[in-house]
């Protein structure tokens, strides 16, 4: 049996939240830290302040072993490994933006007991380097560094952090490779272990080569459009092929999320910083651009001009199953048809829209046949299964115009035709 380890988290939002509560589970004792006194005292009461399945439960069965603080002394007190979870969103230049992991690697000063330092947040490739000579610095050259990147996708983090494709560990020495990976005893998945820099870039080569699939079968999906081919054949015939797979070949509205835009942004600027111009990851991120505004252009080729039309947008979170609008195509599609002077309606179960600009001139409504109610057209945004069982013949019997962009193939071309529905869907005839 595999010690039992101390372990700080650094963090306390999905990732930090996942990982935390995932070695408590292992049978680690964690402490998990943030700066953010509410998100603090929720977690305290028991509550969770995000949506992610499982997660809830595996918190409330594992309270002895898990705690929450705002105390950098009570979470360094006894801590063996400080794992580093804290966001790192894009910065002015599109570089990430590694303020929050710094602040809390100055934090560690004086933390002599410590045997590792490991970073779990998604860094730009030369960024453990950086934080090795920064330890080394304050004092803490015995202390080991790691790099352990994520792979979890929303919705199912807990599920990913158990029984992951892959555990990566980055580390410059075999005690802290070993030291790690005994932390991970228990998860079932295999483990590599390579150097530091390969580590960090393992996260963003495979976010961008996930994301580089999305686009590439929405570029097919046009092309289908343009051909009279139907992409959801297409997609299948493809993805059978074992050299290719068959997931992230589903055509749509465009990727979103808290990782795919962020890190594929940081990647591109990371090949700039060199001299470098990533030719094929530019071409990704711009079909995904384009992909939204052309879910727009076909409203505007049916509806002849949006101005003073009303739209209903049915699916705000960036893919079903979370409460996440983090770079959520939605946002994207409420401004622009603001912006050509449409009204915008909207209907999700789950999501939680900012109280700024697009969200604050939109209205919400309880159910997508409430928010289709005297449109001219709606949009299907995120596939949640609540659309699949939509009253689809009451809501085009209430608009004003049965007009219907499936922005995700959710629905049956012949059966909403069949309806009274102009129906337009991604790469399908
Ligand atoms: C992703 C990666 O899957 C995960 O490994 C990484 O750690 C973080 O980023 P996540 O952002 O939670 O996870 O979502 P994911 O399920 O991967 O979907 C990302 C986006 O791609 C969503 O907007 C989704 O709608 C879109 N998508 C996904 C498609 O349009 N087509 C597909 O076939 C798959």
């Amino acid at each position: 049996r595999t010690p039992e380890r101390r372990v700080a988290v650094f963090g306390a939002g999905y990732i930090g939240l996942v990982t935390g509560a995932c070695f408590a589970e292992l049978g680690h004792h964690v402490v998990v830290r943030d700066i953010d006194p509410e998100k603090v005292a929720l977690l305290r009461s028991g509550e969770v302040p995000i949506y992610e399945p499982g997660l809830g439960d595996m918190i409330a069965r594992n309270k002895e072993r898990l705690t929450f603080t705002l105390d950098l002394e009570e979470t360094l007190d006894g801590a063996e490994i400080a794992y580093v979870c804290v966001d790192t969103p894009p910065s002015a230049s599109g570089d990430a933006d590694l303020s929050r992991l710094w602040s809390v690697v100055r934090s560690l000063e004086g933390a002599t007991r410590l045997k590792a330092v490991v970073v779990k947040s998604t860094v730009p490739v030369g960024t453990g380097a950086r934080v090795r000579a920064a330890l080394d610095e304050a004092g803490l050259s015995h202390v080991g560094y790691a790099a352990n990147p994520e792979f979890t996708a929303e919705g199912r983090a807990v599920e990913d952090f158990l029984h992951p494709d892959r555990v990566v560990i980055g580390a410059a020495d075999d005690a802290t490779a070993r030291l790690i990976e005994e932390l991970h005893a228990g998860v079932d998945g295999p483990v590599v272990v390579m150097d530091v820099r390969s580590a960090e870039m393992v996260k963003l080569a495979s976010n961008a080569l996930l994301a580089t699939k999305i686009s590439f079968i929405n570029e097919i999906a046009t092309l289908c459009e343009k051909t009279g081919a139907d992409v959801e054949e297409v997609a299948k015939a493809v993805g059978l092929d074992h050299r290719l797979g068959p997931h992230f070949l589903r055509p749509g509205i465009g990727w979103g999320g808290s990782c795919f835009p962020k890190d594929s942004e940081a990647l591109r600027q990371l090949a700039s910083n060199t001299g470098y111009h990533l030719q094929l990851l530019s071409a990704v991120i711009e079909v995904n651009n384009l992909q939204k505004r052309r879910a727009i252009q076909k409203l505007q080729d049916e509806l002849g001009t949006l101005t003073g039309k009303r739209v209903a947008l049915l699916g705000l979170t960036f893919k079903p199953g979370t409460d996440d609008m983090r770079e959520a195509p939605s946002t994207v599609l409420a401004a622009r048809l603001l912006a050509e002077g449409a009204e915008v309606r909207c209907w999700d179960p789950m999501a939680r829209p900012p109280a700024a600009e697009p969200w604050s001139s939109t209205t919400r409504h309880e159910t997508p046949e409430l928010a289709v109610e005297g449109a001219d057209a709606a949009i299907v945004v995120t596939e949640w299964p609540q659309l699949r069982e939509a009253d689809w013949a009451h809501a085009a019997a209430v608009m004003r115009r049965p007009v219907l962009f499936d922005g995700r193939n959710l629905l049956d071309p012949a059966a909403m035709r069949a309806l009274g529905f102009t129906y337009m869907s991604v790469g399908r005839p």
